[in-house]
């Protein structure tokens, strides 16, 4: 914890590390009170830097003892400055010992080496490593690691690190030991270990060359029940890797490792996958269907690094979307196509955008708005973000939508021709891309280097007497925090046309044949295209599978709108259709709720809602995906002042009157797809969960005796997580008098499961009938820990992102009770805290009374005298 004035680092000061590491010898003595840890590496003066000086990070640990050559040092012969250790006049070649001192089990910021029920993890990205040992702890610096880990056999009986294990055995004094090596050469934020009491399910599998590879998943002793689901997905990971890009797992052993204390969700450490067990542990009776995708989906991204990462790293922490943009993109291609169909496609397609839209967009328009590729930073923890991630993938994606699926791998191969076990940056991929396909990328760069969200119009002119269709594109881009002002992106715009029937047109630009989706490319502010051979006037159908992130504004009438969600070809614009429709009136209705008007919903947008709910021609998903609304937070972004409760009154006005006009087609698809039979977590099953459950809701947004009973009844019957979960919150939700007694039944049952009691927190801190006194109630709850963060999040966070009409309670309460556990929080875990801290991110577009509450909050949490950079960077961002 620093008091002083942080230091903003700039990407454009980047200069190559003075010196490269060969080898890492690392052993540890491992105990929570006091760990020593011995350091033995080997230097050499990098010929690129023209600084002299061994440059050392260290954090929170104590020096004991530091060797040069076999040589002592003493005090004068390096300086230490905060966490960098100087080591001048030092030769060509060297061999440094170091050795250090820290105590684990008080390492409550779960960075570097910590405890965990008592079991020791490590974390190490971005900058864990130096509260491990000293080291040129930065992504460039690339080395191969022997790790010998000792500790008593007892309490510690698995001991585990990076690569291959090379021996164990006993010790004196009962303890034991086991030493690694890790053959390939990496950065120092991907070491890991592990000393612990776990158990694993194993598995050796036939990798594509013929090797035999073992896999573990480790847990603790009461949670092997859950662990089939991980290690499913791990080998459909290796196999998808294997035949989508012929990436092959280049050691003989891949272990996942779960704890419950962890920061984020899981990562990527070379050989030893360390996870927040969210998303490892999965049975019926525990997971939801949302649980189990999103086991999927990490355990795949995380395997996936080892290429898009590990095997090709990040020249320095500016360049992190290079990794975490491009192995979000593949984790999503995974998933799509382990669904197969192409409606599932839409589908996962579909939860992508609305990723963006809930948390990217809003990012991309507040105080914390940052490129893909940032320029600066305070801390990077903060930039963890999803604009890196998301945004990132959204850019790779244009390069496959610009290229073709076979372009785009043509460019991966020539990536990994190119920079295989080197450090590299945004540029070098985009350069592979763009010599692999023959194309000038050049403008495509602006993706990486200017923030903000893209918006995109359109105009259309159909001449009869010529057949020709003109589409006008108009692109600008809002300023953002030290951009001013930006320059047009190279922009992949799918579009297709609908005749008066539905049916796609056939589509004919410059005299060439384009099928019936056209990828236009946009590269000016303004640029129209010819369609010809149009022989009758067409409904576009633009951005098509959502082509590019950005913000697609009007162009279409109510009568295209419906036009398209009956018909378009593409389910993705299909959904989107419905999604204005449905956005059209919500606006509407937030103002008339604020003006205290009689509110009202037309029929042809019930009707519409009708027809999609009974098309048995539609997957259950699809259908559940198009009848939900848009969410608070997404109206709120379309209005340039947000009043909460409006928003939330207007929402609820709509999802009731659905509700009730179509009360008899919802209590038909209520039945129609109930699962009988064992649980399965499979797409078809839990889109069919999905719709089911989302007519529960829309029945008990207007509650009666029967509707209720028919939620009770669920949460009594079911027998999987996600109907019992589902129905709790629609009990809760209708403020049903049963909520209470199934909530408590629920507990019950569900205490010894963490990940469940985190479900209960969570479900009552997003309630709107959770008020400040029940929120401050369940802190006090025994159960409640601030220290976890699973826990943290599941009732704080909530409370503060995910219950907008009373986290913005009139008299300030929810920003007062933020202001005091930001500032808890970050006496404990900083990155934890910081993340808190940015629901306040876009308190200025709130109503003037509200804004004055919130700034008071900021201010309170900006004046503390100790403060992490972490948490300084996010208030004073907001407060600029
Ligand atoms: N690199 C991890 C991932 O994307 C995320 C992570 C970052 C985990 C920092 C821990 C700390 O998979
Ligand atoms: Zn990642």
């Amino acid at each position: 914890m620093r008091t002083d004035t942080p230091q903003t680092i700039y990407r454009s000061d980047y200069t190559p590390p003075s010196y490269l590491v060969d080898t890492v010898e690392l052993g540890f003595d491992l105990d929570p009170t006091r760990t020593v840890v011995a350091n033995r590496l080997t230097l050499r003066r990098n010929p690129d830097s023209a600084q002299r000086e061994i440059e050392l990070y260290g954090e929170d640990i104590e020096l004991v003892a530091l060797r040069l050559n076999g040589r002592l040092l003493q005090e004068g012969d390096y300086a230490v400055n905060g966490s960098l250790l100087t080591i001048p006049n030092t030769p060509e070649e060297a061999t440094l010992e170091i050795e250090t001192l820290c105590v684990p089990e008080q390492n409550t910021t779960l960075s570097g080496l910590y405890t965990s029920n008592g079991n020791f993890f490590t974390q190490c990205e971005a900058e864990g490593f130096r509260r491990i040992t000293y080291f040129p702890d930065r992504p460039d610096v690339m080395a191969t690691y022997t790790v010998m880990l000792r500790a008593n056999k007892e309490r510690y009986p698995v001991l585990l690190s990076n690569g291959n294990l090379l021996e164990e055995g006993d010790l004196a004094d009962g303890r034991h030991y086991a030493k690694w090596e890790d053959p390939f050469k990496k950065p120092s934020y991907l070491f890991a270990l592990v000393a612990a009491q776990l158990v694993c399910q194993e598995e050796t599998f036939r990798l594509a060359d013929g090797r035999d590879a073992l896999l573990q998943v480790w847990v603790e002793e009461g949670n092997l029940d859950k662990t089939d689901y991980a290690m499913q997905s791990l080998k459909h990971s290796i196999r998808w890797d294997e035949e989508r890009y012929g990436l092959e797992l280049d050691l003989d052993r891949f272990m996942i490792v779960a704890t419950s204390d962890f920061n984020m969700g899981a990562m990527e450490n070379k050989g030893l996958n360390i996870f927040n067990t969210k998303f490892v542990l999965a049975n019926p009776r525990v997971a939801t269907d949302i649980d189990f995708q999103g086991i999927e989906a990490v355990v795949a991204h995380e395997y996936f690094h080892n290429w898009t990462g590990n095997r090709v790293t990040c020249r320095d922490w500016f360049q992190l979307s290079l990794k975490e943009g491009l192995t979000v993109f593949r984790d999503q291609e995974f998933t799509s196509d382990m669904i197969g169909t192409e409606l599932g496609r839409a589908v996962t397609r579909i939860d992508q955008v609305r990723t963006l839209r809930q948390a990217q967009f809003p990012e991309d328009a507040g105080p914390m708005a940052h490129p893909v590729r940032p320029d600066s930073f305070v801390e990077i923890n903060n930039f963890y973000t999803v604009t890196v991630y998301e945004k990132g993938a959204e850019v790779v994606r244009m390069y496959q939508t610009l290229l073709g699926r076979e372009g785009f791998r043509k460019g991966m191969d020539l990536y990994f021709e190119r920079h295989d076990e080197q450090a590299v940056t945004c540029d070098d991929f985009r350069l592979a891309m763009a010599d692999a396909g023959g194309r000038d990328f050049t403008q495509f760069e602006r993706w990486y280097s200017q923030a903000g969200t893209p918006q995109l119009r359109f105009e259309t002119r159909y001449d009869e007497a010529a057949q020709t269709y003109d589409i006008t594109l108009f692109q600008s881009c809002p300023a953002t925090p030290g951009q001013p002002t930006k320059l047009p992106f190279h922009i992949p715009v799918a579009v297709g046309l609908l005749d008066r029937a539905g049916r796609d047109m056939p589509l004919t630009v410059d005299g060439k044949d384009m099928g019936t989706t056209a990828v236009l490319e946009l590269l000016e502010e303004r640029q129209t295209f010819v369609f010809t051979g149009v022989t009758e006037q067409p409904v576009a159908s633009v951005l098509r599978d959502f082509s590019a992130p950005v913000i697609l504004q009007g162009g279409y009438t109510d009568a295209d709108l419906l036009h398209l969600f009956n018909h378009d070809s593409d389910p993705v614009n299909r959904w989107e259709a419905g999604q204005r429709l449905a956005m059209g009136r919500l606006l509407k209705l937030t103002g008339e709720t604020a003006v205290d008007a009689k509110l009202s919903l037309d029929d042809t947008f019930i009707e519409a809602m009708r027809r999609m709910l009974v098309d048995e021609s539609l997957d259950p998903a699809f259908r559940e995906q198009a009848l939900l609304l848009p969410s608070e937070t997404m109206i709120a972004e379309q209005l340039s002042e947000v009043d909460p409760l409006s928003v939330h009154v207007a929402r609820q006005f709509m999802r009731a009157n659905i509700g009730a006009a179509l009360r008899t087609e919802l209590m038909a698809q209520y039945q129609a797809n109930l699962t009988p039979g064992p649980y399965s977590p499979d797409a078809a099953s839990a889109g069919k969960r999905a719709l089911k459950n989302l007519a529960l809701s829309y029945l008990n947004a207007a509650p009666d005796e029967e509707t209720i009973a028919l939620a009770a009844r669920q949460c009594v019957d079911a027998d999987n997580m996600t109907d019992r979960a589902a129905a709790l919150s629609t009990l809760i939700h209708a403020r049903a008098p049963e909520a209470e007694a199934e909530l408590a039944r629920f507990y019950d049952e569900f205490q010894g499961e963490a990940l469940v009691v985190d479900k209960w927190f969570a479900m009552q801190a997003s309630a709107p009938t959770t008020d400040i006194a029940k929120v401050r109630e369940l802190m006090r709850h025994p159960a409640f820990n601030l220290r976890n963060p699973n826990r943290a999040r599941s009732l704080v966070a909530n409370y503060c992102m995910n219950n907008a009409v009373q986290f913005h309670a009139p008299n300030g309460s929810g920003y007062l009770f933020w202001a005091e556990h930001v500032t808890l929080l970050d006496g404990l875990n900083p990155q934890v805290a910081a993340r808190l801290a940015r629901a306040m991110d876009r308190w200025r577009r709130f109503t003037p009374s509200l804004q004055v509450h919130m700034k008071t909050a900021l201010q309170q949490v900006a004046g503390q005298q100790r403060l992490s950079n972490d948490v300084r960077e996010v208030v004073t961002k907001a407060l600029a």
